[in-house]
């Protein structure tokens, strides 16, 4: 059996215990199944709950599928992005849920199959798709996007300073045929950066590898859609849980609960009148990082970002 190892696994658990245990048929959306590791935890945990789980990598379904072969009466595994949950449900007759996970960004599955290229240390074709049935690889943008365009994606998506002068490398090389693969990229990368900014701050090329990622799975727009509309499906008590990795993410789904949990009352109103009373609750402020131990035992967790909201009112 093929591992991940679930990030804040228990926690999740429990922040969205109280919106599981209040209903008699409650229903979760697991909205980043990968390998279904936060699923089969839910599922154990709770004998009535069932799981609509998405993922838009076909392998990721298929190795999901055989994990959790135990309890697929309970669990609806569905190959589509996230920001379709709204057509999921509908399809399913589902309206409202009790609670949505998501547990953004790649899978351990997805950087140790080195033929995906999303790691930097391994040498793998320019690909980068989350779902290699799209037609827009890693390669496609290297080969074909115009100098501001590549400034445009390392900057927004990689917050890269030497933007300018890596896509004027990238434009150089891929003239001369000397980008082919992920190494290729990486060792690019480090030559467009000054030697002093090098030897600070990890491996180079991990701010470029984020930004093309990015723009191949579109990861921001999609965000983007998906949590106002998974907070539009949520019952009243239901609870979001979203465990970002990165801060452009974590920047979008700190934006959205925010906006979700404030109240829209005209200023100098003496009373809060309830059609314009916030609609959802933070279940804590701010965000909650992974324990020192978990870390140790799985640098993946280093950079979680855990934020959690709550439907108070219809
Ligand atoms: C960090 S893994 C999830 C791991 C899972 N929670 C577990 O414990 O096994 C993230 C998964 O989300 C998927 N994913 C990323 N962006 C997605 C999107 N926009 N729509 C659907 N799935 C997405 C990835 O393919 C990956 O399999």
């Amino acid at each position: 059996m093929q591992v991940h190892k679930s990030v804040m696994l228990e926690r999740c658990i429990t922040l969205l215990t109280p919106a599981i245990e209040r209903n008699t048929n409650p229903i979760v959306v697991d909205a980043t199944l990968g390998l279904g590791g936060h699923s089969k935890a839910i599922l154990e945990k709770f004998p009535e709950v069932r799981i609509v789980g998405l993922d838009r990598d076909q392998s990721a379904i298929q190795i999901a599928k055989e994990n959790l072969q135990d309890f697929s009466e309970r669990i609806t595994i569905i190959h589509a992005v996230y920001n379709e949950i709204p057509a999921v449900l509908d399809t399913l007759g589902f309206k409202k849920v009790d609670g949505i996970l998501f547990d953004l960004g790649v899978s351990s599955l997805q950087l140790d199959q080195a033929d995906r290229g999303f790691s930097y240390s391994q040498a793998a074709p320019l690909d980068m798709r989350m779902d290699q049935s799209e037609p827009l690889s890693a390669a496609v943008i290297i080969n074909t996007y115009s100098k501001g365009e590549l400034i445009r994606v390392l900057r927004n998506y990689g917050e890269e300073k030497f933007a300018s002068k890596i896509a004027d490398n990238i434009i150089k090389a891929r003239n001369n045929g000397t980008l082919n693969n992920t190494n290729d990229l990486a060792e690019l990368v480090k030559t467009s950066i000054p030697a002093a900014t090098r030897r600070t701050g990890g491996n180079p090329a991990k701010r470029t590898f984020q930004a093309l990622r990015i723009e191949v799975n579109n990861e921001l727009k999609v965000l983007e859609a998906a949590i106002p509309a998974g907070l539009d499906r949520l019952a009243v008590d239901g609870r979001m849980v979203v465990m970002s990795f990165q801060s452009l993410e974590d920047r979008i789904v700190k934006r959205f609960f925010a906006d979700a949990s404030e109240s829209k009352s005209p200023r100098g109103l003496p009373v809060e009148m309830a059609e314009f009373a916030a609609k959802f609750k933070l279940v804590f402020r701010g965000s909650e990082s992974a324990s020192e131990i978990e870390i140790e035992n799985n640098s993946r967790a280093q950079s979680v970002k855990l934020r959690a909201i709550e439907r108070i009112a219809a």
